[in-house]
């Protein structure tokens, strides 16, 4: 199984850290800015600390248990910057996945004061947090209870009613399918799975149907990820671009991949 196919919300933590060989790689791995597919950098810092036990609780009560740290930036309040924040933070997620740890992403559920205080920079005013990922070990067997207190199921909308080729018909090609399916299940805010794509030839549009909240950009970026991150894994390769040509719909046009 692959990072995309492992990789759910873990909120339910054991009782020990990370280890110092784990928080090496894991500094090493973001040491560098990393830059997001609309170009822009992205520094992320980790807060390596047992957050649970802190005074100032970083997760909302009750959401996250056990022992973890996070990982998190300063992001530019800007769309493509959202886009790039989630881009480059669920890249970092899925190689935790790779090392059998388990993270979760928290858009509402953390307190963005006890953040920021145990944050090493500050840029606050200019640029915002506006999500963070926990990290630690997974306790085992606590499924029904992480459902419980999210209150969130872990299931996804059906494949044809988010993925369409070019004429805006059912899509049933085998690899096309088996790529979207990475996207279909990429974690999103409140599981709502904003994400639309029409495939048309080498040209895939990402849209967003509600593009209200920041959040959404954010459920963007994590899309495009597990997309890139899949079709490569199959042997496609390609870049993202904004492409003025991009069909019109109801929906907001964001990025596409254009394949090799
Ligand atoms: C941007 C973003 C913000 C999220 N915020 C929270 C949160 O505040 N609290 C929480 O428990 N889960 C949060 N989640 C996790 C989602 O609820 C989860 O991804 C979704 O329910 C799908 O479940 P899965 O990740 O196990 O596939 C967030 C996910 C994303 C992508």
């Amino acid at each position: 199984m692959d990072a995309i196919d492992k990789r759910k919300s873990v909120r339910i933590y054991k009782e020990t850290f990370l280890s110092a060989d784990e928080i090496t790689k894991i500094l090493h791995m973001i040491e560098n800015p990393m830059t997001g597919p609309n170009g822009n950098e992205i520094e992320l810092e980790f807060i390596v600390e047992d957050l649970d036990s802190r005074k100032g609780k970083i997760g909302t009560y009750g959401f996250i248990s056990g022992k973890y740290g996070a990982i998190l930036g300063w992001c530019q309040k800007e769309r493509l910057s959202y886009i790039d924040y989630g881009y480059v933070l669920e890249n970092i997620s899925l190689k935790l996945v790779d090392m059998n740890l388990g993270t979760c992403w928290l858009g509402g559920s953390f307190s963005k004061k006890n953040v920021i205080d145990a944050m090493k920079s500050s840029q606050n005013g200019i640029k915002s947090i506006p999500a963070i990922l926990t990290v630690g070990y997974e306790a085992q067997g606590k499924r029904l209870r992480d459902f419980l207190i999210s209150g969130i199921k872990r299931n996804r909308m059906d494949f044809n009613e988010c993925y369409f080729d070019k004429d805006l018909n059912i899509i049933d090609d085998k690899d096309k399918i088996k790529i979207l399916e990475a996207v279909r299940w990429s974690p999103s805010a409140m599981n709502r799975q904003p994400v639309r794509v029409i495939w048309d030839e080498s040209r895939v549009h990402f849209y967003l149907v509600d593009a209200k909240i920041e959040l959404k950009y954010i459920d963007m970026g994590i899309a495009m990820c597990h997309f890139e991150k899949r079709a490569k894994e199959m042997g496609m390769s390609g870049s993202w671009l904004v492409d003025s040509n991009a069909p019109d719909t109801a929906w907001l046009y964001m990025n596409t991949f254009v394949l090799d």
